[in-house]
């Protein structure tokens, strides 16, 4: 995995950053099959969305609605929604996340093909992830001085086709922690039917807890 860091002036339109237009510029080859779920008024690719109806943009809908309901299968995507409520009324009239980006990830992520990019911009090196089926293989780190945050670029690629684990599927709880003088009650054994370990969601949910922790 290649990671660098480098220095550019902010900008709210982010893909006029230079080395994230040199980035993309080395990643996107055919515009006509990238989707871009918060274009704002980039075409870097071609098949653009914005709920601002003022953006340049082929469609205006709320980002969930949009990964739900156009058809096909994409050669990347570019994830760039507002990264704090801050900047969506500073910079974006007012237009922010009105569903949790992951499950917007989980509908995207079903129509990348393998082989195929999903590059995410934020304050954070989350991206995609493994359970969706990425594999990072670049970062870049894009400092703007003062007390701005950094621009943190996650370049994913396909290696999966697996379906994803949604966000709504249960998950374990987090182990319990224990003081000295705790009453403990035993719990269920995995040889009882009822142990969770005999759900089907939770115990592919607890391969991928497993998967993280390594
Ligand atoms: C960080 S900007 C994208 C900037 C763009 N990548 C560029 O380089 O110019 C985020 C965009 O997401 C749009 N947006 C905010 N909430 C949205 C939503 N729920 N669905 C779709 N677009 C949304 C905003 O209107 C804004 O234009």
């Amino acid at each position: 995995m290649m990671i660098n860091r480098c220095w550019a002036m902010p900008n709210h339109k982010t893909f006029e950053i230079k080395p994230i237009k040199d980035l993309l510029n080395r990643f996107v080859k055919n515009r006509s099959v990238w989707i871009d779920p918060f274009a704002n008024n980039s075409s870097i690719a071609k098949i653009t969305n914005d709920i601002n109806p003022k953006c340049k943009t082929k469609y205006h809908l709320d980002a969930y609605e949009f990964s739900k309901t156009i058809k096909g299968m994409f050669e990347g995507v570019l994830f760039d929604p507002p990264y704090s409520v801050h900047q969506t009324n500073q910079m974006y009239e007012g237009y922010g996340l009105r569903k949790q980006a992951s499950i917007i990830m989980d509908e995207i992520a079903k129509k990348i093909k393998k082989g195929g990019y999903a590059i995410s911009f934020g304050w954070n090196s989350n991206g995609f992830g493994k359970k969706r089926g990425f594999m990072i293989i670049e970062i870049l780190l894009v400092a703007h001085g003062g007390s701005h945050n950094d621009t943190i670029i996650i370049v994913e690629k396909k290696v999966s086709t697996a379906s994803p684990i949604t966000s709504a599927t249960p998950t374990l709880a987090e182990p319990k922690e224990f003081n000295m003088g705790d009453k403990v009650t035993p719990s269920a054994s995995p040889k009882d039917a009822s142990h969770p370990s005999h759900h089907p969601n939770i115990k592919l949910n607890s391969q991928v807890l497993l998967q993280a922790r390594q």
